[in-house]
């Protein structure tokens, strides 16, 4: 299947997750096209037969530029197979109130876009304290601190777990393959 995979990020691991399923994805034989969303302006739909979104959270939203995306091509989307990939720090733990926002947050983008993935997934981003400008600093200080923790400056983390992504990816190019089957006979 001819797969397009589009991304927003604004400090790069949901690039690095992108790139992971595209290659996971062309590894199980479907045809990739991975794109930013910048880059995403003119999207030839008839040769797309499924697709991926992900993008990141930042202050409980995702990127306002892929919501535009989401809802300009609603409709192309809603008539293939399709993912979210939501990547957040709040997926790498086990508060239930923070999953429920999170879910939140995923489901509001959707219905605010006109959306209906197949599949939503919650992916747990990095922590890059290193790279982050003076706001963000503070930010992240700010959302530890409410948490009752505190952050190290000096060490960048990536909570991602790639065996799970992986996972998922192996168990929709089959579940796609099997469409793609259904679909010739
Ligand atoms: C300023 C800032 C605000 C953030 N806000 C949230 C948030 O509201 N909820 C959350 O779960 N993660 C939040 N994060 C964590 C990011 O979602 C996480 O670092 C993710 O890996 C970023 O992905 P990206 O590098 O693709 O942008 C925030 C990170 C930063 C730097």
């Amino acid at each position: 299947m001819a797969i397009l995979v589009v991304y927003a990020t604004t400090e790069g691991q949901t690039r690095r997750v992108a790139r992971f399923v595209a290659h996971r994805l062309a590894g199980r034989g479907h045809g990739v096209e991975l794109l930013a969303v910048a880059d995403a302006e003119e999207i030839d739909w008839t040769s797309v037969e499924a697709a991926v979104l992900a993008g990141s959270v930042h202050m409980g939203r995702v990127q306002a530029d892929l919501a535009a995306f989401a809802a300009d091509h609603a409709a192309a989307l809603n008539a293939r197979p399709t993912l979210f990939l939501q990547v957040s720090l709040c997926a790498a733990g086990t508060d239930p109130e923070e999953l429920a926002e999170i879910d939140r947050i995923a489901r509001a983008f959707c219905a605010e876009a006109g959306w209906r993935p197949g599949r939503i997934v919650q992916v747990a981003g990095a922590f890059r304290f290193t790279q982050y400008d003076f706001f963000r600093r503070w930010a992240m200080r700010h959302i530890a601190a409410q948490k009752g923790e505190t952050v190290d400056p000096g060490q960048d983390r990536e909570y991602t777990d790639w065996a799970a992504l992986g996972a998922l990816c192996d168990g929709w190019a089959e579940e796609l393959g099997e469409v793609s089957a259904r679909s010739r006979t």
